[in-house]
């Protein structure tokens, strides 16, 4: 099986150069959704790798596929070639100042100070490319007294207030969400600024740099909730508390299976009665606690209890079953685990999971590219590189050195 069917060469970034000296996630993720585009992504690591090679565990989860495969940067640099140059020599700057000249976009999450220190900060890339769009990705932001500070994706999460977003009340610890998510946001952040500001490159004629933060971010997902909370002068977005919800119907269930289902109906008052009706609670359709919203909210707590009983009677499927078979289209999802994802009929009907054809690994699986595309298809076509795997084509193919100027390169430490 090859890829996901899409023609690789069409994307949307078609004919855009990426150079991607980004490590772990943030930066390395924003790249490969530029790969998944279509653009040509090359990644810039040194001589000992990209840090994210090492990464063993995640969690509960192991890392090692074996064969010197790590599912963690498996997912995080597909859609990448791959360059390793030693840019504490003048040797491998020179390389990548080469590169930078052909180059549309520039991206790198080093921690600040680190990219000039290395000859590839943005005013010495942009003397050599001044249409160049360099993205950067950092913790706390550009300014600041913290904007040096070294972030991984539970600094973010917790910064940004995303922790207590996620807690229940009273919980004796605020909640980390798993899966890395405050990474995944700043790598979609930071996307979306280089896309932006090409964007801005083909209207205006300037390249500029754009830099996303973990703290922009996070605070940026809930970026409603705190404009929200800042109209109703400062006041904080109270945790979400299931027993007593200003709106029942737009709660959370569990059913007799211990599954859940999560009712969403925010306008509820034209659900009330056929909710009622369909999950055989007739006799309290006419209870002046319960016919309006306002009416609800003032006695949740009660019709809570209610719908908890209720809900308790039947699995999930099987309330899902009832509510499809009714004539009016109930708002609301079972709540589902990442492992069910690939069997969802919505997950396979669209391909958000992809199929992938790994020439080391075989017949693999990933999240796909979010986003279709009717007339540029984004998707997986290309593994993550091995380590420096792409160097010598780069170097001979694209910038014209021969076998000896590779030879001269490897005597002086410049690349492996
Ligand atoms: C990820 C992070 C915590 C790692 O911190 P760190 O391991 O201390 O690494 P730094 O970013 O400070 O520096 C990386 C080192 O690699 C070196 N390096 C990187 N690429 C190199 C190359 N191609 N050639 C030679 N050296 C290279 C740098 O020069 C630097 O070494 P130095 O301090 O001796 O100059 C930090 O980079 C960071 O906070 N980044 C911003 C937030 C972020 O993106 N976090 C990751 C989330 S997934």
């Amino acid at each position: 099986m090859i890829s996901n069917g899409h023609n690789s060469g069409n994307g949307p970034l078609k004919g855009i150069r990426v150079l991607d000296m980004t490590v772990w996630q943030f930066g390395p993720m924003s790249a490969a959704m530029m790969g998944d585009m279509g653009a040509d992504v090359i990644k810039i690591e040194a001589l000992d790798g990209d840090a994210g090679r090492g990464l063993w565990r995640a969690s509960t989860l192991n890392m090692d596929l074996g064969e010197g495969r790590n599912a963690y940067f498996e997912a995080c640099n597909r859609n990448k070639r791959g360059i390793a140059v030693n840019l504490k020599t003048a040797e491998g700057q020179r390389i990548i100042h080469k590169l930078v000249e052909d180059a549309d976009v520039f991206v790198q999450n080093y921690r600040q100070g680190v990219a000039e220190r290395l000859g590839v900060g943005y005013e010495t890339l942009s003397k050599i490319n001044p249409m160049l769009v360099y993205g950067s990705g950092n913790g706390y932001g550009p300014n600041g007294p913290d904007s040096h500070l070294p972030s991984f994706d539970g600094c973010g999460q917790a910064r940004a207030g995303l922790m207590m977003s996620a807690t229940t009340p009273g919980a004796e610890y605020p909640t980390r969400i798993s899966q890395g998510v405050s990474d995944q946001m700043g790598a979609i952040m930071l996307c979306l600024g280089v896309l932006s500001a090409l964007v801005c490159r083909s209207q205006q004629g300037i390249g500029q740099k754009v830099e996303a933060s973990h703290l922009s971010a996070n605070m940026w997902l809930q970026g409603l909730g705190i404009s929200m909370s800042l109209l109703n002068e400062g006041r904080s977005f109270s945790s979400y508390d299931r027993e007593a919800p200003t709106n029942p119907l737009s709660n959370l269930y569990k059913c007799k299976d211990g599954r859940c289902i999560q009712l969403m109906h925010l306008q509820p008052d034209p659900y009330w009665r056929p909710l009622a009706r369909v999950m055989g609670m007739d006799d309290i359709v006419d209870d002046p606690r319960f016919t309006d919203m306002r009416a609800r909210a003032e006695h949740a707590v009660d019709l809570v209890r209610i719908m908890d009983d209720k809900f308790a009677t039947k699995t999930a499927d099987e309330w899902d079953a009832i509510f499809r078979e009714f004539e009016v289209d109930f708002i609301y999802a079972k709540v589902q685990a990442i492992e069910e994802l690939e069997h969802d009929v919505q997950v396979v009907a669209n391909d958000y999971i992809s199929e992938f054809d790994h020439p080391v690994l075989g017949d693999v699986k990933m999240c796909n590219h979010p986003n279709k595309y009717s007339e540029t298809p984004a998707g997986i076509w290309r593994e993550a590189p091995e380590l420096g795997q792409h160097t010598e084509q780069i170097l001979i193919d694209e910038l014209g050195y021969d076998w000896d100027g590779i030879k001269d390169l490897q005597d002086a430490g410049a690349i492996l």
